[in-house]
């Protein structure tokens, strides 16, 4: 299989869109999940054959292995979100199926060195599949040290455009996507997607509070004893809702496409630092939390900020109150990665999205910054 990539590195922005490559490295889908599953499937995942998924994951990583009723392993991490290298080996030792994929993600945009984790794969006949779905990796443009080593790519377009879909599948060996072939997308769904994208390219609407708002709501919700909701870990023997059989094949909008092709890459990436710096330096000097990659490298684009919180219980409670869009991904399996079980309620991903005015960061960072700042009960 070639290992050179299709992209060119440095690339930034073409206008007209340019391509690189032949449009046969790469096919479009509706959402990252899709394309993964098309990778999954590739490589041979199913019944047959097992996988290999970091601790630290979304349902909708491992919903498309589900739908293939495929045995699933979580390899532990590291701090820095990467694969831990001798606990992946002992774990391969413990599989009786054969592996025949293994899944790494760049969290966060922040890019991982796969050069080893991809040596390794291919010493054991496994294929890698290089989740980049936090990663800035269109046809036309990917972030620097991402989208290299995987023998699939997978990348997911819409969280970083404003447009309604779009999920990529790349192969570095085009002619492993022959058998992969996409439905069109029908009239309507294009409309919709027009539609939806005309609303996105407006922003998003933050609760229109002042900060001294937000001291009085902090009061009330410290006195009002809330429910913290069901922690309770998932066992899926399935996909989640998440998953839609009927669209694993539907290719991604033109609209989507277009919108892709025709953005100012350059100021997505600009803003997008921008706003994950602003985080960077609001938190130094907050207590009850720290940054998980204060330092943001040169060429990355960052899709989110992750912070790290002392006490969940109540902070992440009082923020989802006040109507800060964070998330957290307390859905994920159980395994016996200590980092991954810490993180599932402990770790905050804050918005740095390019389309975030300044007001609304000024809120935001004033709300997390007073949240964290409020005294927590049995803490001094
Ligand atoms: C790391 C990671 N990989 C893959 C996916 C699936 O991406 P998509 O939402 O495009 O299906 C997600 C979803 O958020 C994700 O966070």
């Amino acid at each position: 299989m070639p290992d050179t990539p299709a992209w060119p590195s440095p690339a930034r922005r073409f206008s007209p869109p340019a391509r690189y490559c032949a449009a046969n490295h790469f096919r479009h889908f509706t959402r990252g999940r899709y394309a993964l599953g098309e990778a999954f499937r590739l490589a041979g995942i199913g019944r047959q054959g097992a996988l290999l998924a970091p601790a630290y994951h979304c349902v909708t990583m491992l919903d498309p292995a589900l739908a293939l009723d495929a045995e699933i392993h979580l390899y532990p991490l590291q701090a820095d979100l990467s694969p831990d290298p001798m606990a992946l080996e002992r774990l391969l030792g413990t599989i009786q199926r054969p592996v025949k994929a293994l899944l790494a993600t760049h969290y966060f945009g922040i890019a991982q060195d796969f050069s080893h984790l991809k040596a390794w794969c291919v010493d054991h006949g496994i294929a890698l599949i290089e989740d980049c779905s936090h990663v800035l990796l269109t046809e036309h443009f990917r972030a620097a040290g991402t989208g290299i080593h995987g023998h699939f790519v997978t990348s997911s377009p819409y969280k970083f455009f404003a447009c309604d879909d779009g999920g990529l599948l790349y192969a570095a060996d085009a002619q492993r996507l022959d058998p992969v072939a996409t439905t069109p997308a029908t009239l309507i769904e294009e409309l919709r997607g027009l539609k939806n994208a005309v609303e996105r390219s407006r922003g998003r609407t933050l609760p229109s509070r002042d900060s001294a708002s937000i001291d009085e709501r902090l009061e009330l919700l410290s006195a009002t004893k809330l429910d913290w909701g069901n922690d309770q870990l998932i066992d899926r023997d399935g996909p989640s809702s998440l998953f839609s059989i009927a669209s694993a094949t539907t290719s991604s909008l033109r609209s989507s496409r277009f919108v892709v092709d025709h953005s100012s890459i350059d100021e997505n990436i600009q803003r997008r630092r921008e706003n994950y710096q602003r985080w960077v330096r609001t938190v130094a000097a907050v207590p009850n939390c720290r940054a998980l990659f204060p330092l943001l490298p040169a060429d990355c684009t960052p899709y989110m900020f992750p912070l790290h919180i002392d006490h969940p219980n109540p902070h992440f409670h009082w923020l989802k109150h006040l109507g800060v869009p964070i998330w957290r991904w307390d859905e994920m399996a159980d395994s016996t990665c200590e980092i991954s079980c810490d993180h599932r309620l402990h770790l905050l991903h804050l918005p740095c999205h390019q389309a975030l005015t300044e007001g609304q960061m000024d809120w935001m960072t004033a709300a997390l910054e007073k949240t964290l700042r409020h005294a927590v009960e049995g803490v001094q």
